[in-house]
């Protein structure tokens, strides 16, 4: 299965500080402080939660990731969350519901990213957005996953224009690319 590392390095999953101030600038900047459904895909074992909890105490948050281990290690740490395991290629609600669709640190791993980028399409409210991130620029991660070794080397993110392509044909509007320190590609429904 393509997240065997992922089963395989969940235990010892440690996040970085640089991680974690990214993840908190991502959750209180481009999040909407309206929203109220939120999914964080390929959640690993929870960065975003206490950043979500402080900042939009009202928001009702689902974590899903495909790796069972993942997972097992999120409901650990925050037993009263929602949290299952699913894929983005096939995620495991219907359409309309959420406002928010995050993917942080992650998108690199997703074997279909058109199809990924299509179900947050469709899990979507109308007016909601997708926001796909990374606490690194697209250079560094690309190299840090070379670095990493055979089982994630070929994980590498899209180019700028082939992100627009995805998010235009799933239908997104009004799509920002963004990179500095970090980066990010946000769309709405
Ligand atoms: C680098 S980790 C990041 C996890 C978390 N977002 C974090 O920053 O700590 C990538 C995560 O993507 C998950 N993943 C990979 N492919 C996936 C897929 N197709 N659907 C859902 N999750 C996936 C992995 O299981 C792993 O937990």
């Amino acid at each position: 299965m393509d997240v065997d590392c992922f089963e395989k390095w969940a235990e010892n999953w440690e996040v970085s500080a640089e991680s974690k101030v990214v993840a908190g600038i991502f959750v209180k900047e481009l999040i909407g402080k309206n929203s109220k459904y939120i999914l964080d895909l390929a959640c690993g074992k929870g960065i975003l939660r206490d950043y979500l909890c402080s900042n939009l105490p009202e928001a009702e948050v689902v974590y899903v990731d495909k790796a069972f281990a993942m997972i097992k290690g999120l409901k650990e740490i925050y037993p009263d969350e929602m949290a299952l395991r699913g894929e983005g290629e096939n995620i495991p609600f219907g359409e309309d519901k959420f406002d928010v669709v995050i993917i942080f640190n992650s998108f690199p791993h997703f074997m279909d990213k058109e199809k990924t980028i299509s179900e947050c399409y469709r899990v979507l409210r109308k007016g909601g957005r997708l926001i796909v991130g990374h606490s690194m620029t697209p250079k560094e991660i690309n190299q840090l996953h070379k670095d990493v070794g055979p089982e994630v080397a070929e994980h590498q993110l899209p180019e700028k224009e082939s992100f627009i392509k995805m998010f235009t044909k799933s239908g997104f509007n009004n799509i920002e690319y963004f990179v500095n320190d970090y980066f990010y590609v946000m769309g709405f429904k």
